[in-house]
């Protein structure tokens, strides 16, 4: 294996991981999978492997392991790692703190600590819009000033972010980028990965599926009062095979040494709010199904609205949102379709 053109990648069987593991393999890196599986499952790699036509190194094991992760470095030579292995759950992190900033941090501290080992090293960093909390001017660019979490999950963003800026800063050979992706719905059009949620599903789009699926009765639209345009919140929602292009395009840069700076931060988004009710509309009207929904209260600490100004990643990194959010929305479909 080529180390300049191998990428490690934690949390890679993951919903975004595994999408950018594809365009990864697409565009001749070699991959190396580490994941535990706790928010995923191994078939996952015979999906990656069946869209990329090759195998995939996958090791089995969780990232907080500092030894475990040793070996791994030791069995495998690479320059790049993005690092994806988190929990997500902005609820569940407010209920149980500890377990967010265990996981959360301590897996990127490892990563971190053992990239620095590397020599010449390169750390992606899977940060997100949830930084920016409820911003004062929209939409937002990497020089909005983030608002204090209003989450444990949150801050564990906020946190890994200032690690990684100040260990790039400190240590020679270190290179990072952090993407702040919006909010990434979509599968692969073929069908063969997407998203796995366990469980209720607490974001919209898999809402919306299981509910077009007959597994939620109705879909409860939070909130029709805020001062947005019909009343519902606005996102930015981006195709995950866009989202996970981005990552092809930072890690070229990373590994073309072409950085202007040693820690840098890309917004991630397709620049365009869409309301919920128009994301629950155009689904029905592209696939043909009626949806049940219904108005109820806000849900506490949603922002009403946030989008993404993505031009320092559209001309730095050569990357713009390209799918259609129609065909996005086919994807989602079609892939609840294949769960069921
Ligand atoms: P996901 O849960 O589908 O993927 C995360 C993967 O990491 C899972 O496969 C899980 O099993 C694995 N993992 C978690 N902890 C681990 C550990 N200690 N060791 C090894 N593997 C571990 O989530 P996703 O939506 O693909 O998110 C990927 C990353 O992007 C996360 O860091 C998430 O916080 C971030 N992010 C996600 C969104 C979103 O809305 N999906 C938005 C912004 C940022
Ligand atoms: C989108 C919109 C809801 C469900 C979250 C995290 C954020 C990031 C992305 C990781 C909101 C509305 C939702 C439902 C609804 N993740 N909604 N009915 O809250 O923008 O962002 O995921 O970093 O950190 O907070 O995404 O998909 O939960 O909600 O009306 O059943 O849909 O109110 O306006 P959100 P979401």
């Amino acid at each position: 294996m080529d180390a300049a053109k191998t990428v490690l990648i934690t949390g890679g069987t993951g919903f975004i991981g595994s999408h950018t593991a594809v365009e990864l393999m697409a565009a001749g890196y070699e991959t190396v999978i580490v994941d535990n599986l706790c928010n995923s499952d191994k078939s996952v790699i015979e999906g990656i492997e069946k869209i990329a036509g090759r195998k995939v190194d996958f090791v089995e094991g969780d990232t907080c392991d500092i030894e475990f992760m040793r070996d791994v470095f030791r069995t495998y030579e690479f320059d790049s790692v993005i690092h994806f292995a988190a929990h997500k759950a902005v609820g569940e992190s407010v209920a149980d703190p500890l377990k967010y900033y265990r996981n959360n941090l301590v897996s990127f501290m490892n990563i971190v600590e053992l990239m620095k080992e590397n020599g010449r090293s390169n750390v992606l960093f899977s940060s997100s819009a949830t930084v920016y909390g409820e911003a004062e001017t929209l939409p937002v660019t990497e020089e909005t000033p983030r608002q204090p979490a209003t989450s444990p999950y949150g801050n564990t963003k906020q946190i890994s972010e200032d690690i990684l800026r100040d260990c790039c800063r400190a240590y020679e050979g270190l290179y990072g980028i952090a993407l702040r992706y919006f909010n990434p719905i979509g599968a692969h059009p073929s069908a063969l990965i997407g998203e796995l949620p366990i469980g209720v599903p607490n974001n919209l789009v898999p809402y919306i599926t299981q509910t077009a699926a007959g597994i939620r009765k109705e879909l409860s639209i939070f909130g029709n009062d805020y001062d947005t345009p019909d009343g519902t919140c606005l996102r930015d929602y981006i195709d995950v095979v866009d989202l996970a292009k981005a990552h092809v395009a930072a890690v070229d840069r990373m590994t073309q040494g072409r950085m202007d700076r040693k820690y840098e931060i890309y917004n991630i988004g397709t620049g365009r709010p869409v309301s919920v009710l128009e994301l629950v509309q155009r689904f029905s009207k592209v696939n043909g199904i009626e949806l049940p929904y219904r108005f109820v209260a806000r849900r506490a600490g949603d922002t009403p609205a946030v989008w993404a100004d993505a031009s320092l990643a559209n001309e730095v990194l050569g990357w713009k949102a390209g799918r259609d959010l129609d065909d996005t929305l086919r994807a989602s479909w079609l892939w609840q379709q294949r769960l069921m």
